[in-house]
């Protein structure tokens, strides 16, 4: 479940670029991506990363431990939802640099509302698997495997919604199973 090497270094060279500081991400399993962001950010940087199963993330926090970038990670077990009510409600508004959204595809558009009053105006929220193993540009009665087509509908929702919407600019980059960059305006 974890992103691919190219997209790690997509997302390292992305938030050095940006110069990010404060980050977020949704969705750590076993904290690859989580482990790729920590290492990217200067010695004062964080990321708080959010999931329902501290299992997995205990799983790689011992390479997080040898990454020597532990001291940057915030893990926060939990339904996303919830923690990032608690987050908006903790003051950390309009706070964050960048936010990398891997959970549950049906909760995306769910996720936008929220993480759009958490990140800052000019900030960068970047959205895994967004061409889904390509089935969003499939159509309905072309053959695909179940699991692909459960989170397709949502997926397409999400990708239609992000389009109209007139807070931010994005664009779809072809990296891994597709990465949607948003800048909030
Ligand atoms: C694709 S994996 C994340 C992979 C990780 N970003 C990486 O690339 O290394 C998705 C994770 O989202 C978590 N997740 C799914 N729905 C969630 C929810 N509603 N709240 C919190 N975590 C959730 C799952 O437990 C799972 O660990």
């Amino acid at each position: 479940m974890n992103v691919p090497v190219d997209e790690a270094q997509f997302i390292s060279i992305l938030l050095k670029i940006m110069n990010a500081k404060k980050t977020l991400e949704i969705g750590v399993f076993t904290g690859y991506s989580l482990l790729a962001t920590a290492l990217a950010l200067p010695p004062e940087g964080k990321v708080i990363g959010i999931d329902m199963d501290r299992e997995a993330y205990e799983t790689g926090l011992p390479f997080i431990q040898k990454a020597g970038v532990e001291h940057k990670v915030n893990f926060m077990q939990g339904d996303a939802l919830l923690v990032l009510n608690d987050l908006i409600d903790e003051k950390h508004e309009e706070s964050f640099d960048y936010v990398f959204v891997d959970a549950d595809k049906e909760s995306y558009i769910k996720y936008h509302e929220m993480v759009l009053k958490l990140v800052k105006k000019g900030g960068t929220i970047a959205y895994d698997n967004t061409l889904w193993f390509g089935s969003v540009a499939m159509a309905e009665d072309d053959e695909m495997e179940d699991s692909v087509r459960h989170s397709r509908k949502y997926v397409i929702e999400f990708n239609t919604y992000i389009a109209n919407d007139t807070r931010i600019e994005s664009t779809i980059v072809s990296i891994g199973d597709g990465v949607t960059l948003c800048r909030r305006i």
